[in-house]
């Protein structure tokens, strides 16, 4: 969603085909942030808009930032000012009441520079308000993925798209930045996907498949999904991804 070289791309329709819960899943942190009408909200890594568009309707002035270019065309088809940013090297000043971002702060390994970037973009006492995948998301994901690359003569270092903090690591990270953190916490929330994993896999996962040939990514999915049915396929077929969250609500201080 949001990052300098991204090694996944999105597709606004296979989002909404195949992560179309994502947004759904985001109404909590929605509710943490607690916005009112007439503040200006930035919603950083916007995907194709569907919370943004939730927060301009509760009367906020809301720009979407995203780095993928389909996303934002896609988000403003529903008449948002969305724009096409690097998360790392945000460009605005003191300007917003708040910073919120579902499911894109896991894309960006550069976590200091983001932290930096939307420090500089609150007000003094604006909120920093998210989740993404915390320490442990997607193990089982990531174990059958790193079991069959490796196989393979993969180095999973080189192709590992995701930063999973832990509380302690992106508290840290915060503080240092200036802020206080009033809530941060990690939690399990197993969570039913629409269709097969294979659908998930390609959204989510195109880092690690491009790392096959292409030929050769059927037979290598086919084996991931095999590895993952014991795990994550129920009795009546359908599958549950086990993604741990971490959700936090950070308040600008003074200077760092
Ligand atoms: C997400 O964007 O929600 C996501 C990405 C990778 C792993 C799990 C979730």
């Amino acid at each position: 969603m949001t990052g300098k070289e991204p090694k996944q791309h999105w597709n606004p329709d296979r989002y909404e085909a195949n992560a179309g819960f994502v947004a759904d899943l985001g109404s909590d942190t929605l509710d943490l942030l607690d916005a009112q009408s007439g503040e200006r909200i930035l919603d950083l890594g916007c995907g194709h808009g569907k919370l943004t568009v939730r927060l301009k309707d509760m009367g906020c002035d809301v720009i979407g930032i995203d780095a993928s270019a389909e996303q934002v065309a896609a988000a403003q088809e529903l008449d948002l000012d969305a724009r096409v940013m690097d998360a790392t090297r945000l460009d605005f000043e003191t300007e917003f009441d708040a910073v919120f971002s579902n499911a894109a702060l896991h894309w960006i390994k550069e976590a200091d520079a983001v932290i930096e970037g939307v420090f500089k973009a609150l007000k003094p006492g604006g909120r920093f308000v998210g989740e993404f995948g915390g320490s442990g998301n997607v193990a089982a994901v990531a174990g059958a993925l790193v079991e069959v690359l490796e196989s393979r003569g993969v180095a999973i270092a080189d192709v590992w798209p995701w930063y999973f903090p832990t509380v302690d690591d992106y508290r840290v990270r915060l503080e240092a930045a200036g802020f206080d953190v009033e809530e941060i916490f990690l939690f399990e929330r197993p969570t039913p996907i629409p269709g097969d994993i294979e659908g998930w896999l390609d959204t989510f996962c195109e880092s690690f498949l491009k790392a096959v040939p292409k030929d050769e990514r059927p037979a290598f999915v086919d084996r991931v999904r095999d590895l993952l049915a014991p795990i994550l396929r129920d009795a009546d077929g359908n599958w549950n991804v086990d993604y741990v969250r971490l959700r936090f609500r950070a308040l600008k201080g003074g200077a760092p």
